[in-house]
């Protein structure tokens, strides 16, 4: 026999059994959006790696470490270093809104997808190499009040799923007039402390610091110790951090300041924030995160144009869904068409009318004995049988009870199903 192909590692299939659950998360999701007034887009799965190492820094660990580079069935290491599937969707958006002089439409733009995201990291539980995210943007709206519109929508979605005790961190992480002093500090902090870095912080200290704050083998104690963000604000980034958080209260939404939380891309302005379910705390196990990213259309090459958005790990939101004992909702009942006679055009008569119905048919077209059929509708999850006879008869039997009614009408089925 020849050997067995298994799926790659760190992706996984997603069986019919899990489906509900994971239909439940995407359909809420897809509703908020709708209730939210964000326009759907879509950007291609994969794109110049320029893009992504111009939009989310060199120095990002997406970017450094985990670029899913393509190239073609004879690609070369040239094509291979031009490409890469998307490792997130933001940098693959506003190139689209740059590209297509979008910044001419009446905005703020609101705009929405859900799909794969690739990054070539170290599999483990939560962390894959291809998972999908819930992507929202706002470009063109300086905030405040976007900025905690966003959280809010976030919180909700959370809640909606069943997740009532997912909690927001936030953080303010300054922009280009203030950041640069915060690097400074930060610089001057690690490098007295530069023996308890890890490697790869050591290396990074000098070109972006605020990654050292990110490293997920930081020595708690030094990242206790480090300058705060907030610390060296301007007056304006401060008097934002200020309003948002104002709004959120105004909200009545929970929320935590984070004076950690730096994010691990490099577009991020001002507002920052995460999303953890209460009682977690790792950076792998962030549930959602977004922020502010002000200088990111411009640095692609459109006009100065602020912009904000997040992106929720809809794998990470069904494992939680899942091990909160969450049920999704039930779907509607099944119905199965099975046949008394060898009358299989008869059959799919019923089960086309039935479907026009809006109900959910499978037809056996097997000619084996009709006990044998109604044993393979109770297996496959029927709750109704329409056993269909000579010249169309139809009976119907409710599956649960076995109670069956003989001399029935298609019309008759479609009200009492
Ligand atoms: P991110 O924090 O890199 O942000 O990813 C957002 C979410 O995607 C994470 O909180 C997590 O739930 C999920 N996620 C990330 N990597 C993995 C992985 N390897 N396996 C499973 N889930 C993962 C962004 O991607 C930004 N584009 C968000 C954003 C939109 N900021 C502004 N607009």
């Amino acid at each position: 026999m020849p050997a067995r192909i298994t799926a790659p590692r760190g992706t996984r299939d997603l069986l019919p059994e899990e489906a509900p659950r994971w239909e439940h998360v995407e359909a809420t999701a897809r509703e908020l959006a709708r209730r939210y007034a964000f326009e759907r887009i879509e950007t291609p799965l994969f794109e110049r790696v320029e893009l992504f190492a111009r939009g989310l820094g060199e120095s990002s660990d997406a970017v450094e470490k985990e670029m899913f580079r393509v190239g073609g069935a004879r690609g070369s290491d040239e094509e291979r270093a031009e490409w890469a599937l998307r490792p997130e969707p933001t940098a693959g958006i506003v190139r689209a809104y740059v590209e297509h002089g979008m910044h001419v439409r009446p905005g703020p733009l609101r705009l929405t997808t859900i799909g794969p995201m690739f990054r070539y990291d170290r599999p483990q539980a939560g962390r894959y190499r291809q998972f999908t995210q819930w992507d929202v943007e706002v470009i063109g709206d300086p905030g405040p009040a976007v900025d905690a519109e966003l959280v809010e929508l976030a919180h909700r979605f959370y809640r909606d799923v069943g997740l009532a005790d997912v909690r927001a961190r936030i953080n303010s992480i300054g922009d280009a007039t203030c950041r640069p002093a915060y690097r400074e500090a930060l610089i001057s902090y690690f490098s007295a402390h530069a023996p308890r870095l890890t490697d790869d912080s050591r290396r990074r200290l000098q070109v972006n610091p605020l990654r050292v704050l990110d490293d997920r083998l930081l020595d708690p104690e030094l990242a206790a110790g480090a300058p705060k963000s907030v610390d060296y604000l301007c007056d304006a980034c401060r008097a934002h951090f200020a309003a948002v958080l104002a709004i959120l209260d105004g909200l009545g939404l929970a929320y935590e300041v984070d004076h950690r939380l730096v994010r691990g891309l490099d577009y991020y302005t001002r507002t920052s924030f995460e999303f953890y379910a209460a009682g977690r705390g790792g950076q792998q196990d962030a549930l959602g995160g977004g922020g502010r990213y002000d200088g990111l259309v411009e640095l692609l090459g459109g006009p100065p144009t602020p912009g904000i958005g997040f992106g929720i790990g809809i794998d990470r939101t069904v494992l939680a869904v899942e091990a909160g004992g969450v049920e999704p909702p039930v779907g509607a009942p099944l119905v199965a068409v099975v046949g008394a006679s060898d009358d299989l055009v008869g059959r799919l008569r019923v089960a086309t009318a039935l479907r026009d119905a809006g109900l959910a048919v499978r037809s056996d077209g097997s000619t084996r004995k009709l006990g044998r059929q109604l044993e393979s509708a109770s297996k496959a999850g029927a709750r109704w049988a329409v056993i269909v006879g000579d010249g169309e008869r139809l009976a119907l039997k409710d599956m649960a009870s076995g109670v069956q009614r003989d001399e029935v009408t298609v019309d008759e089925v479609i009200g009492l199903v």
